[in-house]
């Protein structure tokens, strides 16, 4: 059955997107009842510009409304855990932004609390959603791309002291990780959505353009389930910054938008091997539409989910598959090893990386 649903936000720097884009481009479907940030001004211009009048700046306020139905938690990564699970406690369903949490045991307790609860805790990857990400996807899906060889992805962005004055990011406890987990994170999302799991990778990581606790330096070599090879380079010390993903299938080579911001946006540049591939992909893709993209395509596909009972379009599973691959690059880059995927429940890193090196 399909009805509103009321939703909560709280965390107004990403979180105002998420209303916007996510929540009012979609006003049939919800309703942004309330609203939560510590930061006054942050409640007052949010609260004005999107006419929300219930504006608090407690969290524990949201969990006593009895008619929210969601809450969509924008809050920095080190106070995701504790607010999901208390959601799920009040019976809310939960959005919640990345990195979800930090650690392979803190993601089995929220599996072990939803398993219990009859609501649902969605992750955000909005970039899954982008046009030419999805097009990529569906020749890929069609198996018109063939045997996967090799990719490369790279986060190059540009980072300063102006960023890094909000305390949270700098350290373990605030971010949860530098720059592999808050900002490569989406397009490695991409790569793995497109290729599948790693099995093993080797991961070397530093702290080399601000003075700050996580990791602003990532490099990692992976081999994938699927049999392609594949390499990640991030940094936040990038004069010229760019997200660029590249491909190469037996069939044709992919390469993403290079634009810093909107992975896996389009325009993706999408080379066939011949004239005879040429024509199978304009056939898959003639009758082909994208969801809308970014946040508008994830919280209609959750709320279709919530409403139809149909399954998450991301899960904690998802998460728990990112985390696990976040566990090993730590590990490998703490230890000079290679590291086999998944890492176990007795692994030295499955309580957290904090620290790593
Ligand atoms: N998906 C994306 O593209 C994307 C982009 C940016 C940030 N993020 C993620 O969103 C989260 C927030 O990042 P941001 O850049 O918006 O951070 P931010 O520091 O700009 O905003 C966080 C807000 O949360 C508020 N806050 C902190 N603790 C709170 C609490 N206990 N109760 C109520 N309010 C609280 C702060 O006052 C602040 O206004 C992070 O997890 C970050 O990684 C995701």
């Amino acid at each position: 059955m399909t009805r509103k649903l009321k939703v909560a936000v709280t965390g107004l720097g990403i979180g105002r997107s998420h209303i916007e884009d996510g929540f009012h481009a979609n006003s049939e479907l919800f309703e942004v009842a309330a609203i939560c940030d510590r930061n006054k001004e942050r409640l007052q211009s949010t609260g004005d510009a999107f006419g929300i009048e219930r504006r608090e700046q407690d969290f524990e306020a949201l969990l006593a409304m009895d008619d929210i139905d969601i809450i969509d938690i924008c809050t920095p990564p080190g106070t995701h855990r504790d607010m999901i699970l208390a959601a799920l406690k009040a019976g809310k369903h939960v959005i919640c932004e990345k990195p979800l949490v930090g650690s392979l045991a803190d993601i089995d307790m929220l599996l072990e609390a939803e398993s219990r609860s009859t609501t649902h805790v969605m992750p955000i990857m909005q970039y899954r959603y982008n046009d030419g990400v999805q097009k990529a996807k569906h020749i890929i899906d069609s198996g018109i791309a063939g045997k996967p060889y090799i990719a490369t992805c790279e986060v190059h962005w540009h980072r300063d002291a102006a960023y890094y004055e909000r305390e949270w990011r700098r350290t373990w406890e605030g971010a949860l990780g530098g720059t592999l987990m808050n900002h490569a994170i989406h397009l490695n999302d991409l790569l793995f959505y497109l290729l599948g799991p790693a099995r093993s990778l080797f991961a070397r990581m530093a702290t080399r353009v601000n003075p700050i606790e996580v990791e602003d330096c990532a490099s990692i070599s992976l081999d994938m389930k699927c049999g392609a090879l594949a390499t990640i380079s991030a940094t936040t010390g990038s004069i010229e910054q760019l997200s660029r993903l590249r491909l190469c299938f037996e069939n044709v080579t992919f390469e993403s938008d290079r634009t810093p911001y909107n992975p896996g946006g389009e325009p993706w540049k999408v080379v066939p091997a011949n004239d005879d591939i040429a024509a199978r992909i304009d056939a898959a893709l003639k009758n082909f539409t994208p969801p809308p993209a970014r946040f508008a395509g994830q919280m209609r596909e959750f709320h279709k989910a919530i409403c139809n009972k149909t399954p998450l379009p991301l899960t904690l599973a998802d998460a728990r598959q990112s985390l696990d691959f976040a566990t090993a690059c730590y590990w490998s880059a703490k230890t000079y090893s290679a590291v086999a995927l998944p890492v176990m429940a007795d692994h030295p890193f499955y309580n957290g990386w904090q620290n790593a090196f």
